[in-house]
């Protein structure tokens, strides 16, 4: 098992889950490639020799039922959506060494190739098994092709994944009450051969594969849950048009086109993955095995003579947390079983919220890719707010007024300020950096850094990355103002040069620790310190090394986000919103109606890295509790009082929101609230509420609301009493 710290002697490979190829990237997205990009630039910085590869996710239903929604081959639609993605992520500065896709040849022949490598050490089986099946259109429903009721959990769910209870996958024919989410029709079971891959037999694998595992929490305690539960085998094909056809074994009368007699297709839980090593050999193939040799990277365990001391290699994956058990189940079963090595560390990354709201693509409830850049901003920008605004593993929420505090304090107010006020002074004074060297005390302090920056990395703290040249200029700030330059230059000339020596060096410091997670912007600063090479291709120690002696005129390397900048933009999201909502719930009043169950069955087509999801939070996931602590006459200001709900009625236009009469003893209250996701209005009335009776009154949506309801969570679900309480008595 490697435990060696990075750097290593290894080639590593950093991936990121791939994009499904069926709709435009977002902040979700972005947030997962936007970590993996600055982890790999990271590991560059301290020397690792890393690249950092992906591809578009072109099969599955995910795929073909948006393209059938928008009546095109599902070839032709992901390719459509896989340029654009290979468009897009650059101008993200998103450096992928190689991006593929998982039709291409490369995949489609390693896929069949690894596949044959399974059956050939005895791990699939065929078995008859139950498949939801639409009678009237006689076809099969593979995976989002229908819907239902989690087995597990009751929550509604797609075919493939519990996505809004218990984040499970599902099987074939586990899902209760299928319904076809193409024609609206009940499905029937209906009985197909499959092929399975026994992952049951791997558990011990498994187990010890987790307990070397690095990367995030979340990817090792998940699993081993599961594994407690008991591993399922795993059905690996479908019945679908759409995909890498199953192999026919070699040698066999169907081998000749490739393609088994019957037309299974891989499921596309197999072929995506094996991407990952597809777009790695791509790569290699290009710049040739001498500069990077893809089998080291997939199976050097394995070429070294195998040690006998574990297989893992130097292979990071980030994904988001609910593709968690493919990449530590599924994912190293194969891995291992067709002779590769198994992923070094898996980092799982929480979801993005809106303004505290679910992320939502069918609701118009997201930040797009190309609406940001639309907009003007750098795109480092967001590249910081969305790495470092929480841990990998934490939920963050992106809202324009958070975003313009953390570019506005921490970019401009610091990281800025300080590299423009050090340089500027050095430009006017000495036309560039002075005669002087480093003194200790900012030696010591870049020495530091580079050391904080290293742990940072060896422990997957991408956050810790993209502070890094933050803090630094914190300090620079701090020292620049204690120091005060200006009034030695006149008197004490040698001292004031010492000073300025040190703001420039530890400007060309803060360069190269912001270029993983700002990789423009420290480039930037990089040219504007007078510096040669690109600052994409120093390694840390850079951060000590002389500044060069002579530089322009520094210019600012931030802008700020106005106050009305941010109100405009809120304003154009809550449009977009609400006008979707609109839509929506026009569609589901003609779906009701017709009783056109498509219409209000519309599948997502999420996927992976994004974060259209609306799970139970995993405990780990929660946010932490508010470090400032509040007194008990502060408690005491709040006027909570029991209440009950006398009337309720939906609000035009207002999705979620109802408008309710509460009886709180002393008076009667109108209070608006946001229920809707969990609760009935016409159940409403009668039950006990918790109100906060002397907050301001607010107006939404035209309505007065005078207080609050307490809810908990995303759902709101009401907090109510455990006996009988009377409305009008505090709550302390
Ligand atoms: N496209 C999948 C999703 O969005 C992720 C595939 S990741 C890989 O959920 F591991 F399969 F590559
Ligand atoms: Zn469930």
């Amino acid at each position: 098992m490697t435990t060696d710290d990075f750097p290593t002697d290894e080639p590593a490979v950093v991936t990121c889950g791939l994009p499904y190829a069926n709709g435009d990237l977002h902040v979700g997205h972005l947030r997962g490639y936007t970590a993996a990009d600055a982890f790999n630039r990271a590991l560059n910085r301290i020397g690792q020799d890393s690249i950092y590869v992906c591809g578009s996710d072109m099969h599955g239903t995910p795929v073909a039922v948006n393209a059938w929604k928008e009546g095109v081959s599902p070839e032709e639609f992901a390719l459509e959506w896989h340029e654009q993605y290979a468009e897009t992520f650059p101008k993200f500065d998103v450096d992928f060494d190689n991006y593929g896709h998982t039709h291409d040849e490369t995949n489609t022949e390693l896929t069949r190739d690894i596949v044959r490598t399974l059956e050939d050490e005895g791990y699939v089986e065929e078995r008859t098994i139950e498949v939801a099946w639409d009678p009237e259109e006689d076809q099969a429903l593979p995976d989002r092709y229908v819907e239902g009721t989690c087995p597990y959990c009751g929550e509604h769910a797609r075919g493939d994944e519990c996505d809004e209870g218990c984040g499970r996958h599902l099987e074939p024919g586990e899902i209760v009450d299928p319904v076809s989410t193409i024609t609206g029709n009940p499905a029937e079971y209906r009985e197909r051969e499959h092929k399975f891959f026994t992952v049951s037999k791997l558990a011990d694998f498994l187990t010890e594969f987790l307990d070397g595992l690095e990367g995030t929490d979340n990817a090792r305690n998940q699993p081993r849950q599961w594994i407690e539960e008991g591993l399922q085998d795993w059905c690996i094909t479908r019945d679908l048009d759409w995909g890498i056809d199953y192999p026919a074994a070699e040698g066999s009368e169907a081998e000749g086109d490739g393609a088994d007699a019957d037309d299974l297709v891989l499921y596309v839980w197999v072929d995506a993955p094996i991407e990952y090593i597809s777009s790695t050999k791509q790569y290699s193939e290009r710049v040739g095995a001498d500069e990077y040799d893809w089998e080291e990277a997939w199976k050097g365990s394995k070429l070294d003579g195998a040690d006998g001391d574990g297989e893992a290699g130097e292979i990071v994956h980030f994904i988001g947390r609910d593709i968690i058990q493919h990449h530590t189940i599924f994912w190293p079963a194969m891995l291992h079983v067709a002779g590769y090595d198994t992923p070094r560390a898996v980092c799982a990354t929480g979801f993005i919220t809106i303004n505290g709201k679910g992320l939502s693509t069918s609701r118009n409830r997201a930040i797009w890719a190309q609406e940001y850049l639309d907009e003007g901003f750098h795109p480092d920008l967001l590249r910081y707010y969305l790495t470092t605004n929480g841990g990998l593993q934490q939920d963050i929420d992106f809202a324009w007024e958070k975003f313009a505090d953390r570019v506005n304090g921490e970019l401009v107010g610091t990281l800025g300020n300080f590299c423009y006020r050090g340089t500027l002074f050095a430009h006017r004074n000495y036309d560039g950096t002075p005669d002087a060297t480093v003194s200790e005390e900012v030696e010591a302090e870049i020495e530091d850094a580079i050391e904080a920056f290293r742990t940072a990395v060896n422990e997957y703290d991408v956050r810790g990355i993209g502070t890094a040249p933050v803090e630094l200029a914190r300090f620079g700030n701090e020292y620049i103002q204690r120091n005060e330059p200006w009034s030695l230059v006149d008197d004490e000339p040698e001292a004031a040069a010492q000073v300025i020596y040190d703001c420039v060096q530890l400007a060309k410091a803060c360069a190269v620790l912001a270029e993983p997670v700002m990789p423009g912007k420290a480039e930037e600063l990089w040219t504007q310190l007078g510096e040669k090479d690109s600052v994409h291709d120093v390694e840390l120690e850079a951060a000590l090394e002389a500044p060069s002696a002579e530089f322009d005129e520094p210019s600012e390397l931030f802008e700020g986000v106005e106050d009305e900048r941010v109100e405009e933009l809120d304003a154009k999201l809550a449009d977009r919103v609400a006008a979707a909502d609109d839509a929506a719930d026009a569609e589901d009043a003609a779906a009701v109606e017709t009783d056109d169950a498509d219409a209000a069955t519309a599948a997502d087509g999420e996927g992976a890295a994004d974060a259209d999801r609306t799970d139970e939070e995993a405990p780990d996931d929660l946010e932490p509790v508010l470090e400032d602590r509040i007194s008990f006459e502060e408690f005491q200001g709040l006027d909570l009082r029991v209440g009950r709900i006398e009337t309720a009625e939906g609000i035009e236009g207002a999705d979620e929101l109802v408008k309710l009469t509460v009886d709180i003893g002393v008076e009667t209250r109108q209070i608006v609230a946001g229920l809707k996701q969990l609760h009935d209005v016409d159940e409403l009335p009668g039950t006990k509420v918790i109100v906060m009776a002397n907050l301001e009154a607010a107006e939404l949506f035209g309505e007065t609301s005078d207080g609050m309801v307490l809810a908990a969570g995303e759902q709101a679900d009401l907090l109510t009493t455990y006996e009988d309480a009377v409305p009008g008595e505090r709550v302390r």
